[in-house]
């Protein structure tokens, strides 16, 4: 029985994290804080976009690893709706944070903008440009599974917090 999960996982997980905080920043400064076209513009797409992409490959690395090695037990005594919520919240997780970048991708192409991968290479193209309804759809859809992954991440965090201050139950060092 592990005692908290295997390092690569603990490692990939808050390397994750702050990678998609730095998603939230480029994404919402190109949308909300109109940065202007320009040469900041053009980086901050690149940035958010190379990065989005990285954590999808990231993340498909994590799944793989957590098969192989499994997950520390909550402890015996936790209710078996807070079980039912943590499993829920992860799986919830893991299928956003698998799809997003894909539909990130699906929406640059349909504007008509080719993504070359940190400068290295251009990753395939999904759907080519497409007309503005389209495209416009794929904003909107990744808008909304941004959305959709800003509210389970609340939810994952107060479920760390209740373990931490109301629970007081060390499953925070699971991942520490
Ligand atoms: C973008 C931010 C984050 C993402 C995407 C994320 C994602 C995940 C996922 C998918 C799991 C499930 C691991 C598995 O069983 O395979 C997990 C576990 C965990 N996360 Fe996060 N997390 C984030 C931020 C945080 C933060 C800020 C905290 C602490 C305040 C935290 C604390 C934990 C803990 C303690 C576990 C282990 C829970 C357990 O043992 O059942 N996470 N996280
Ligand atoms: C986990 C990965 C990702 C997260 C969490 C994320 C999140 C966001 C957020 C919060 C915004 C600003 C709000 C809005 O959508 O209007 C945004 C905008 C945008 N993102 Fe992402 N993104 C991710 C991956 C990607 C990828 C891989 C691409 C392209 C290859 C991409 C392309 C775009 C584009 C073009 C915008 C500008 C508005 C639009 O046309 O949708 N994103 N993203």
């Amino acid at each position: 029985m592990r005692a908290r999960y295997h390092p690569l996982l603990r490692l990939l997980h808050w390397l994750t994290a702050v990678l998609i905080a730095g998603l939230f920043i480029a994404g919402g400064w190109i949308v909300y804080f109109d940065p202007g076209d320009g040469p900041l513009k053009d980086t901050l797409y690149h940035l958010h976009e190379s990065t989005g992409m990285l954590v999808w490959l990231l993340v498909l690395m994590r799944i793989a690893v957590r098969l192989a090695t499994g997950a520390p037990r909550l402890p015996p005594d936790t209710p078996g709706i807070v079980r039912f919520l943590a499993t829920a919240n992860h799986v919830a997780l893991y299928a956003v944070l698998l799809a997003q970048p894909l539909i990130g991708l699906t929406d640059a192409n349909a504007w008509g903008a080719p993504l070359h991968w940190y400068g290295l290479f251009e990753v395939p193209w999904f759907i080519g440009k497409t007309g503005e309804p389209v495209a416009q759809a794929l904003s909107s859809l990744h808008w909304l599974a941004a959305a959709v992954l800003l509210a389970l991440l609340a939810m994952h965090i107060a479920g760390a917090a209740y373990h931490a201050l109301v629970r007081r139950d060390g499953v925070l060092r699971h991942m520490a």
